[in-house]
This record gives C-alpha cells, sequence and structure tokens, in this order.
C-alpha cells in the first residue's frame, strides 16, 4: 500500500488545528500508520527541504518550520501521494480551491498549514528522515 509523509506545520499546531487537519484525512480513508510531535533542528529542515537549497525563500522556510513544533505523520492508502496532494491544495493558499487543507486554513505561501511529498520516491526518502521502521505500525 503506499505511503506519504505528511507534516502538520508550526503554523497549524500554533493555531490549534492539528486534530482538524488530521481528521480531514482520516475522514477520507488514509491509514495513520506513523505520527510523532517533535521540533525540527535547522540540519534536518535543510534535510527535508534540501531540493529548494538554492531557492530565494529556503532560508526563510527554514526559520518558519523550526520556529514550533510540528506533527510528522505517515498515512497510508490507495494513491496517498496523489489522494493528500489533493486534499492540500496548491502551495500559496490565496490560489487554493475551497474545500482544501490550504485553501480553508493557509494563510500566506509561507505558512500553508501542511506538507506532503510530492512522489512515491520522495515519500519513501522523506518517511526515512522522521520515522525509524519499528515507529510504523500494521494494523
Ligand atoms: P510542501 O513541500 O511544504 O508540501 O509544499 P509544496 O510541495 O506545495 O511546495 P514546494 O514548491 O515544495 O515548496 C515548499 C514550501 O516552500 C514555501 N515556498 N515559498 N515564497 C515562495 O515563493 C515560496 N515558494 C514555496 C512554501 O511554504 C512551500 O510549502
Ligand atoms: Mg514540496
Amino acid at each position: 500500500m503506499e505511503r506519504s509523509l505528511v507534516l502538520i506545520k508550526s503554523d497549524a499546531i500554533q493555531r490549534g488545528l492539528a486534530g482538524t487537519i488530521i481528521t480531514r484525512l482520516e475522514s477520507q480513508g488514509l491509514k495513520l500508520v506513523a505520527l510523532k510531535m517533535l521540533h525540527l533542528d535547522k540540519a534536518v529542515a535543510r534535510r527535508h527541504y534540501a531540493i529548494h537549497r538554492d531557492k530565494p525563500f529556503f532560508e526563510g522556510l527554514v526559520d518558519y518550520i523550526t520556529s514550533a513544533p510540528i506533527i510528522a505523520i505517515i498515512f497510508e492508502g490507495e494513491r496517498a501521494v496523489e489522494v493528500i496532494r489533493g486534499m492540500m491544495g496548491l502551495t500559496d493558499p490565496a490560489k487554493a480551491k475551497a474545500g482544501t487543507i490550504r485553501g480553508d486554513f493557509g494563510l500566506d505561501i509561507g505558512r500553508n498549514t501542511i506538507h506532503g511529498s510530492d512522489s512515491v520516491e520522495t515519500a519513501g526518502e522523506e518517511i526515512k528522515i522522521f520515522f525509524s521502521e519499528d515507529e510504523i505500525f500494521s494494523y
């Protein structure tokens, strides 16, 4: 079964939206197989967002994601990567459709509440950053 890494980002935790966002994803039939709350350090944040290291927004992104705790989750399901990306909506909340998580709760492109893996291959790499095999459950 396909897996995706989701991060409930700092702004969503600070605004008390974690439960709402998790409920939306679970209600879609996605299965929660791993979850932890953590305060990312800058080295791990840089690794997670390494693909963007040359972008002008990179340092701001690292500062933001390390500014408060986040929740890391692995969801499992059929086409989990694509389903979650669809439920998240576009990166910029101003362009994300109503009914999507970012469309409904995102504040701006830097504070867009949620991360989701953008491909099955990326999901595999991201999951290894946040979880060891014994932290992922089968049930
Ligand atoms: P994410 O990786 O967090 O799920 O977001 P995404 O795939 O929708 O967007 P991505 O292109 O991977 O960008 C990662 C995060 O960087 C911030 N960003 N800022 N100022 C800008 O132009 C800009 N572009 C991207 C966003 O917070 C985005 O979620
Ligand atoms: Mg991305």
